[in-house]
């Protein structure tokens, strides 16, 4: 038996919403997996870029064998029922690149949680498998809106369980999502952060982070123009992103541009606007990148409402 998932491309923390908010963007990793009849043959797992565009030199560096994301990931859930995973067959097809803040690690554990869960009769719920998946990638705020579509909050409690909610978020608003072609590890951005943050700044982040709310909830582009500021990750980030800086800096007293934000832990940039000529910010966003020498790709989406889909084989 053989189970396929779709699962949409993710950016996370929107700004103010450090791993906490994310939103699910389409863009797709297609994970398949067969239980293989040959007992002893051990598992296999074999990765399929879709799109060349950009030059990756990690995809070569994913492993592919136990130490692989997914094959944790899926061991984790057979063990919730005290089964040991038998020879599997991983297929990763992968249109979301990698190492640029787009949820591509997350798609690939949420899809081989959910195609693993089939395989086994569907023992594990939804907020189960958000659980495993949160402790594999370390924070849910990629993994929930991967699961759920959507603009998502999510948070892990101190008690270990996961509070989330998918929040509407206003189809009209384009969301810019501009993909340099160099990488940035998740641990380097994160290593980057400080342990303690001023309580200024904390307080900062918690008053952007309720306007971001209401600004999405209510469709007031207004009150989001504001809210998409972030003092806590961004700036510090900033060093290891060229060309960030003047990004944000362009747009920042453009009427019909709600917010320039970093996509997860970078280095893709979102650009939110409304009734904006989205020609004129990839063109900005492009003159920036080539004056450091950075190719990008840039496209403007609209949010993908759907989450994670089994596919039928
Ligand atoms: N919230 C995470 C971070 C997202 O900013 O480090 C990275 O996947």
């Amino acid at each position: 038996m053989k189970v396929s998932v779709k699962v949409p491309a993710t950016s996370a923390n929107l700004g103010p919403g450090f791993d906490s908010l994310g939103l699910a963007l389409p863009i797709y990793n297609t994970i398949t997996i067969e239980e293989t009849v040959l007992p002893g043959t051990g598992i296999e797992i074999n990765l399929m870029k879709e799109d060349d565009a950009l030059d990756e030199m990690s995809f070569e560096n994913i492993p592919r064998d136990e130490n692989n994301i997914v094959y944790k990931a899926v061991e984790m859930l057979y063990n919730s029922i005290g089964q040991e995973p038998s020879e599997l067959k991983i297929n990763i097809q992968s249109q979301i690149p990698i190492t640029r803040g787009l949820g591509s690690s997350a798609a690939v554990i949420v899809g081989g949680l959910i195609a693993a869960n089939k395989l086994l009769g569907s023992p594990a719920d939804e907020t189960a498998l958000l659980s495993i998946a949160t402790e594999v990638e370390g924070h849910p705020d990629n993994v929930a809106p991967a699961i759920l579509g959507g603009f998502v909050m999510a948070s892990q409690e101190d008690d270990g369980s996961i509070v989330y909610r998918k929040i509407n978020w206003p189809e009209e608003w384009d969301i810019t999502v501009c993909i340099p072609d160099f990488e940035l590890s998740t641990n380097i951005a994160r290593s980057v952060l400080p342990a303690q943050v001023p309580m200024t700044d904390a307080v900062f982040n918690a008053k952007h982070m309720a306007m971001l709310i209401h600004a999405i909830d209510t469709k007031d582009e207004k009150l989001m123009r504001v809210a998409l500021q972030d003092k806590i990750h961004q700036p510090y980030r900033e060093k290891l992103v060229p060309g960030m800086k003047e990004i944000m800096e362009a747009f920042k007293h453009e009427d019909g541009v709600l917010g320039c934000v970093l996509s997860g832990a970078g280095p893709s940039m979102l650009i939110i606007s409304y009734k904006y000529d989205v020609d004129k910010i990839k063109s900005t966003v492009k003159s920036i990148w080539e004056g450091q020498s950075i190719k990008a790709e840039i496209k403007t989406l609209k949010i993908e409402q759907n989450g994670a889909e089994i596919l039928d084989n």
